[in-house]
């Protein structure tokens, strides 16, 4: 009788949580109107992360100081955090992708530590074995779990050494070390990954980190030093792009690392879309030349080979010249184009100054342009991801764009309990505007085929610490296993997006598995196809 009671009880207790379930589910929203299942099914759906902001590990495993290592321990960070631990996912990688398994997810972007790979950053310096297993286990695991691996190779965690040596992106070094640490990666990992980006967020890292100085290291460089950034930047990119491309590999049986993984190299460039405040010719053109200074900066010379007339006209005194060599080696050195996009402004241009752009978040009428995220710079403005994505692809054409991230924090998450915070309505309403505006672009020609949620779980935000949590699943900081629970932006992707979303690419290559094309050189001796 006892054992019947159990029963009993066993089978109530399951119809409850199969209740509860169910009831979870159905009170999240419908996909969004202008996404029909057909482009939904067409499309790949990810999420992304960084190494910095969710590995933690900071001095394991061989692993030396990154510039965000000093800054945070220098105590520059909100509530003084650091990345030592962050989610941990250095220790808890194979339960996180059981958990993206779960969840349907199907692609994942994620960054390499240079200084774990490298310990002291530069050519001719040991590669550390241990570096090597820990992104072997982690790309094995993801493998095994069908996600397909999306590499970004520098995500603004420069190895210390570097920066000490002769300030990181600023030094004319910096190229050469680059497209050495880049060759390390595409050598070891580059039979089972077969889409890079070269750089995350260009922008971000010639403005805040080396122009303003207000991210790791931390040191203002002025608008000099921002430009210098970023013409280095622009060339280590497109040696990168080379070498992946033409250069053949011993390794390899001299076949490029390109034929022997049919793999793309890009990059993922961030901007805010601008709006005209009003119709005034000189707002019109703010808005038009804040979109070419600050995305037009780095795009235009990976498509066209120079930066834009206007740049060069504004910046005509600190902004260097490409040589004619350089120029040509730039121009069409992506195949894809990475966009993170979170939000837009409006613009308002100046009578007499062209040069100048003022960034307005209320329009003429003082009305918002959107709810404010817990970002002091993010507003909830879905319109504006498809004017951006619509003016991109008439400036560029591009043959492939990658939603390299796009996401939001939540106002006052991190001040609630676990249960208060899984039911993010902001997040689900942020994710259900951008993506109907996302699906109306692609329904008019605009070449998105791939899309990554950031992030995947709450993390390490930079300097705001873990305050800020943009995760689509929640990471419990206070608990020692740092609990990660699902919330319902989580079960909206998963249940409109990540399940019913195209899979496939996984898994490694043969080198010579593809003929080589005329780009390319003639391999000197074809692998054999088995
Ligand atoms: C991006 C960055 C990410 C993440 C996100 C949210 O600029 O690439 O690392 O922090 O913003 O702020």
């Amino acid at each position: 009788m006892a054992h019947r009671r159990l029963q009993l009880a066993a089978v109530l207790a399951l119809a409850a949580f199969a209740v509860a379930q169910a009831r979870q589910i159905s009170h999240l929203p419908d996909a969004p109107a202008m996404c029909p299942l057909e482009m939904r099914k067409n499309t790949r759906w990810g999420v992304a992360t960084a190494s910095y902001q969710v590995e933690g590990g900071w001095n394991l495993g061989g692993r030396t100081p990154s510039v965000w290592d000093t800054f945070s321990h220098a105590g520059f960070i909100k509530n003084n955090d650091t990345g030592d631990v962050a989610c941990d996912m250095y220790h808890k990688y194979p339960q996180d992708f059981k958990l993206m398994r779960e969840l349907g997810i199907k692609h994942y972007r994620f960054s390499f530590s240079w200084n774990r790979i490298l310990p002291q950053g530069g050519k001719g310096t040991p590669v550390n074995p241990e570096g090597i297993a820990f992104y072997n286990s982690l790309i094995n695991e993801m493998i095994a779990n069908n996600i397909r691996p999306y590499a970004t190779i520098f995500h603004w965690d420069l190895p210390q050494v570097l920066q000490d040596k002769y300030q990181g992106l600023i030094g004319e070094e910096f190229i050469a070390d680059f497209v050495n640490y880049a060759n390390v990666l595409f050598e070891n990992f580059g039979d089972r990954i077969r889409d890079w980006m070269t750089f995350n967020e260009p922008w971000v890292t010639c403005v805040l980190q080396y122009g303003q100085g207000v991210f790791a290291p931390g040191i203002p460089m002025g608008d000099e030093g921002m430009y210098k950034c970023g013409h280095n930047l622009l060339r280590a990119h497109a040696k990168t792009y080379q070498l992946y491309h033409k250069v053949p590999q011993a390794k390899l049986d001299n076949v490029t690392f390109a034929d022997a993984a049919r793999g793309k190299v890009g990059i993922a460039l961030n901007i805010e879309y601008l709006e005209p405040l009003t119709e005034a010719k000189e707002d019109v053109a703010a808005a038009n030349y804040g979109l070419e200074k600050n995305l037009g900066w780095f795009a235009d010379p990976l498509f066209f080979g120079d930066y834009p007339a206007s740049l060069k006209s504004c910046a005509k005194d600190v902004l260097p010249s490409f040589t004619a060599e350089e120029s040509k080696l730039l121009k069409g050195s992506l195949d894809f184009l990475g966009i993170n996009f979170y939000t837009g402004k409006f613009a308002k241009g100046s009578a007499t100054d062209k040069c100048s752009v003022e960034t307005r978040e209320q329009d003429v009428n003082g009305k918002d342009i959107g709810p404010l995220a817990e970002s002091s710079w993010l507003r909830v403005v879905p319109w504006s991801f498809y004017k951006l994505l619509k003016y991109v692809q008439s400036r560029y054409d591009p043959k492939q764009i990658i939603i390299t991230e796009n996401g939001v924090s939540a106002p006052k998450e991190d001040s609630m309990s676990v249960q208060q915070a899984i039911r993010d309505d902001f997040r689900v309403n942020y994710y259900k505007g951008y993506l109907d505006y996302l699906c109306k672009a692609i329904s008019e020609g605009v070449k998105v085929n791939t899309y990554f949620a950031w992030s995947f779980m709450d993390n390490f935000e930079w300097r705001e610490g873990y305050s800020q949590r943009f995760g689509i699943n929640h990471v419990d900081f206070d608990s020692p296993e740092l609990t990660r629970t699902t919330k319902d932006s989580g079960k909206f992707l998963s249940k409109h997006f990540f399940r019913v979303g195209r899979g496939g690419g996984v898994g490694a290559r043969r080198p010579g598995g593809r003929k080589p094309t005329k780009e390319t050189p003639k391999a000197a001796k074809p692998a054999k196809q088995q």
